[in-house]
């Protein structure tokens, strides 16, 4: 008699490319049986606590921010993501999905399409691993931006005007070479990369914990967290924050569906994405308490409360969630809860602070 295999014995396509038996595809068995739910989020977390991140990333402070914590009456943390060696949390999740490659796909090489963020962090996790990359950047990426990744090893092609034409570019350059492409957040080792943030929150902050704000572009980092701490102590609320002109998974989560926004605006440049992941959102749909959306003038209030408080600077996507944090301790009217929020990167280019911190002088705290 055959027994039809669960879903659960085997995540991974025949096609796949990674070491057998460690990727969690947390889009199959989508039937909201508990116990199913239960046992996909423990082989996620499984997979979160042996993500090999700390080859090449740092465990970041979890820093008491002491004027915003007396300013909201709540204590607040900071976890300095923006202190990685890339400047952001980005290099966990790349570095997982590269590290966990079979070694016939790390000698082919690996390429992704990204103006941002995951470009750094592919570009190191390829060169501490000894692997080709290729990130393909659009025309218009500031040089700053190009330099980085070259001067991590990486080769920088230049190509369209906008993301989606340098994805295309890189997604046939993946079928011709036999690269991976290694997604920005819809994919389960990523996921699990940026879920090391949540287990370190947890380690640091064993005591009273009321909630985490997480900035959200296409879900990886959030999904990540949300697993891990959902799992072990559900009881912690994981809040969402997204910039009200990107705001996929709120959207996402009202409609029951993932939806493709019409139009995204750019200031947040890291979190600028018009649809949520996939597998993000099969676990954001169980495990993220709700989303709150917020301005940019109260990102670039943010940036400077961070700034007062630790006195650096971090990108706009970076600051998100003390915005969101900020909007809810105002909602809510809680006092003497311990709030942690997640700066996530600190990327932002000289010539573009003036401008956030204008923005910034204009708006109340
Ligand atoms: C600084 C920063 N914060 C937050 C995010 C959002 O991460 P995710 O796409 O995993 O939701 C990004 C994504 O690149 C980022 O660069």
């Amino acid at each position: 008699m055959t027994t039809a295999a669960s879903p659960l014995d085997s995540a991974q396509s025949a096609d796949d490319d990674r070491q057998p038996a460690l990727p969690v595809d947390v889009r199959v068995a989508s039937a909201d049986c508990p116990s199913l739910l239960q046992a996909r989020l423990k082989q996620q977390v499984a997979s979160i606590l042996s993500a090999p991140v700390y080859d090449v990333a740092i465990e970041t402070p979890l820093q008491p921010a002491q004027s915003l914590s007396a300013q909201l009456g709540n204590q607040v943390l900071l976890k300095r993501e923006d202190l990685q060696p890339v400047f952001s949390f980005k290099i966990r999740g790349a570095y997982t999905r590269v590290a966990r490659l079979s070694p016939e796909a790390r000698a082919r090489g690996v390429i992704t399409a990204s103006a941002g963020n995951h470009a750094q962090g592919l570009a190191l996790a390829a060169q501490k691993l000894g692997i080709k990359a290729l990130i393909v950047m659009p025309t218009t990426t500031p040089a700053l931006k190009i330099e980085g990744v070259r001067s991590r090893g990486a080769t920088a092609l230049l190509h369209g005007e906008a993301f989606p034409e340098a994805l295309t570019r890189a997604l046939q350059l993946a079928e011709e070479h036999g690269y991976t492409f290694v997604p920005p957040f819809d994919d389960p080792d990523v996921i699990a990369g940026q879920g090391t943030v949540g287990m370190e929150v947890l380690r640091q902050q064993g005591g009273q914990l009321d909630a985490i704000f997480v900035p959200v572009g296409g879900g990886g980092l959030i999904a990540g967290i949300a697993a891990y701490v959902k799992y072990l102590r559900p009881e912690i609320r994981i809040i969402g924050v997204e910039s009200e002109e990107s705001n996929c998974l709120q959207a996402a989560l009202a409609a029951g569906s993932r939806v493709v926004l019409p139009k995204i605006g750019r200031f947040a440049d890291g979190v600028a994405v018009a649809q949520v992941g996939e597998h993000n959102f099969a676990l954001c749909r169980h495990y993220v308490d709700e989303v709150i959306t917020v301005s940019n003038d109260d990102i670039c209030a943010a940036v400077r409360d961070i700034y007062d408080d630790t006195r650096s600077i971090t990108e706009p996507s970076g600051a998100l969630a003390v915005a969101g944090l900020k909007a809810y301790v105002a909602r809510e009217e809680i006092t003497d809860q311990v709030l942690v929020a997640i700066n996530s990167g600190a990327n932002i280019d000289f010539d573009s602070l003036r401008h956030v911190i204008e923005r910034a002088g204009q708006c109340g705290r």
